[in-house]
């Protein structure tokens, strides 16, 4: 029997992160953050110097990168023997991993990297796609949304946090440009698979959303 899935996908900075990790914790599950293996593939092509329009370079690359993330207390991720946990977050890795996310072939090139996740006891995935295309046969899925205002907001704290500099009007016209990319490109379009159930997180506060989650997944 294969491992238990719950799949998270909703829109850039619906708390998508934070909500499966904390339910992960609590479950006792694995976690695959998908968006950070668009962003560390953004990277490479970036320190490559490749176009985002060349779709035959960019999936050698999702071929041959050697990925590995280590969990401890903070999580750390390397990329060819270096640490890009810090670049892994600002704005120009997800604007770039969200301009190479539109390519087909890319998308192709790290389904099974994605997949290779599914690991007894179980696992939270988190992303745009998981519950239509990277685990469609989920026995668990959430869409979860929140306005782009708050999103934008919630963004500019994160950021704030982790001491990157930050710009609300900016990151606000970002999310609705990303929103835009991921919802309108053909290939695995950011929309809701028709089993999921759907939460708006605009005015709920996190151990409510969480809260709300593990219910999903006992009943
Ligand atoms: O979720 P995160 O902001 O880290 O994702 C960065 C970008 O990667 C998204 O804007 C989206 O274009 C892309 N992505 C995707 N499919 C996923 C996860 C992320 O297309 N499953």
């Amino acid at each position: 029997m294969l491992p238990a899935v719950l799949t998270i996908d909703g829109p850039s900075g619906a708390g998508k992160g934070t909500i499966s990790r904390l339910v992960a914790k609590k479950l006792g599950w694995h976690y695959l953050d998908s968006g950070s293996i668009y962003r560390a593939l953004a990277i490479a092509v970036l320190q490559k110097a490749i176009d985002v329009t060349d779709e035959a370079s960019i999936v050698e690359v999702a071929r041959t990168m050697e990925l590995t993330f280590v969990c401890a207390d903070e999580l750390t991720v390397i990329l060819d023997g270096s640490d890009i946990t810090r670049q892994l977050s600002l704005e120009t890795t997800g604007n770039t991993a969200s301009m190479i996310a539109v390519l087909p072939a890319v998308r192709a090139a790290l389904l099974k990297k994605q997949q290779d996740f599914r690991l007894m006891p179980g696992l939270v995935a988190d992303g745009r796609d998981m519950g239509t295309v990277v685990f469609p046969d989920a026995p668990h899925k959430i869409f979860l949304t929140a306005s782009a205002e708050k999103r934008a907001e919630r963004r500019y704290k994160q950021l704030i946090e982790k001491g990157v500099d930050a710009n609300l009007s900016r990151l606000l016209l970002d999310i609705q440009e990303r929103d835009r990319r991921d919802s309108e490109r053909a290939a695995a379009p950011l929309v809701m698979a028709a089993d999921a159930v759907f939460l708006d997180t605009s005015e709920m506060p996190v151990e409510i959303v969480v809260a709300e989650v593990l219910h999903i997944i006992n009943n």
